[in-house]
């Protein structure tokens, strides 16, 4: 079978064996790891529809959906560059999807567009099994809040009862404006604090964090530089990184595993909300063990 189907092949869906019922859209799309999880749920579940990719031309969302609807889809897995788009091209935004300001997850139910956010709701889940703890329960250092990933992690963990939030960021301009947000919807007594990213300003915040989230791009590559300096890590943090590196830990699990701290990686997030949104789809809870035997093997 093809990697991945394109945004002309939805005009006249190809028969498939299981129906093609479930899609992931993106540009590029063909790396996407979201097949090997959601077809071995499917199959456990004895559910006659099999999940592919679709590459979608950025400005074609909104038509695309229409064409989901027409083909008999169930769902759709929104990806990078489209989340945005996608908020504007349901009928029906959920309210959580509205604060995080992106769509992922789009569930068709008798004709009709419900757009969710998975992301804030599966790091929250993420966090809960990687560590044992709830967000509400911890002080928590945002690496790259000024990113659409960190944004959605700050609105979330603030929105989940976080009451000690850092945000830290490259270009620091972009803080303000999320801090000005944060504040709508946190509570009175939320300590909200920026800092930039220069190892120095890091470094003063570490001693009075618990959990520290990587939402930036650093250590896609092998070679990236660290975030933080070596000897920053206690074994008491949590570490975060929201990247998932297929060739191995990035710097940043590099430097919790030698300082002895628990991490989780940007696997576990696909995961979990992979989960959530099978959960939409279906309403019933998804069969977790084999999602992530899938990933694994992936
Ligand atoms: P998205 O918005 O989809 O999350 P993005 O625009 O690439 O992706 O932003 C990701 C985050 O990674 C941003 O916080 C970005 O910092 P800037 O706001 O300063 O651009 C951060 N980022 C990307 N490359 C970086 C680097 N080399 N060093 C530090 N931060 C970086």
């Amino acid at each position: 079978m093809a990697d991945f189907f394109t945004f002309e092949q939805l005009h006249d869906f190809p028969a498939l064996t299981p129906p093609a019922r479930l899609a992931v859209i993106g540009d590029p799309i063909g790396h996407s790891k979201s097949p090997q999880m959601h077809n071995p749920a499917l199959q456990a579940c004895g559910i006659d529809a099999q999940y592919v990719r679709i590459q979608v031309p950025i400005g074609r969302v909104k038509e695309a959906f229409s064409l989901f609807v027409k083909q008999g889809f169930l769902g759709v897995n929104i990806t990078i560059p489209h989340k945005f788009e996608a908020l504007d091209a349901v009928d029906v935004v959920d309210p959580l999807a509205r604060q995080l300001g992106a769509v992922n997850t789009l569930a068709i139910r008798d004709g009709k567009m419900f757009g969710y956010n998975t992301d804030g709701p599966g790091f929250l889940r993420s966090v809960k099994e990687a560590f044992g703890a709830e967000i509400r329960d911890l002080r928590v250092l945002v690496i790259g809040a000024g990113g659409g990933a960190g944004r959605a992690v700050a609105v979330q963990s603030v929105i989940a009862g976080c009451r000690d939030l850092v945000l830290a960021n490259r270009t620091e301009a972009k803080l303000e404006p999320l801090v000005e947000e944060l504040r709508k919807v946190a509570s009175a007594q939320t300590r909200l604090q920026t800092c930039s990213l220069e190892h120095a300003g890091l470094m003063q915040h570490l001693p009075e964090v618990d959990l520290i989230v990587n939402a930036t791009s650093v250590g896609m590559k092998s070679g990236d530089a660290a975030l933080l300096p070596g000897g920053a890590l206690e074994s008491r943090h949590l570490v975060y990184d929201m990247v998932y590196r297929a060739s191995g830990p990035t710097e940043l699990i590099q430097q919790a595993t030698v300082a002895g701290a628990k991490h989780a990686d940007g696997m576990c997030l696909l995961l979990h909300q992979g989960a959530i949104s099978f959960e939409h789809w279906f309403d019933r809870p998804a069969p977790l063990e084999a999602m992530r035997a899938g990933l694994l093997k992936a």
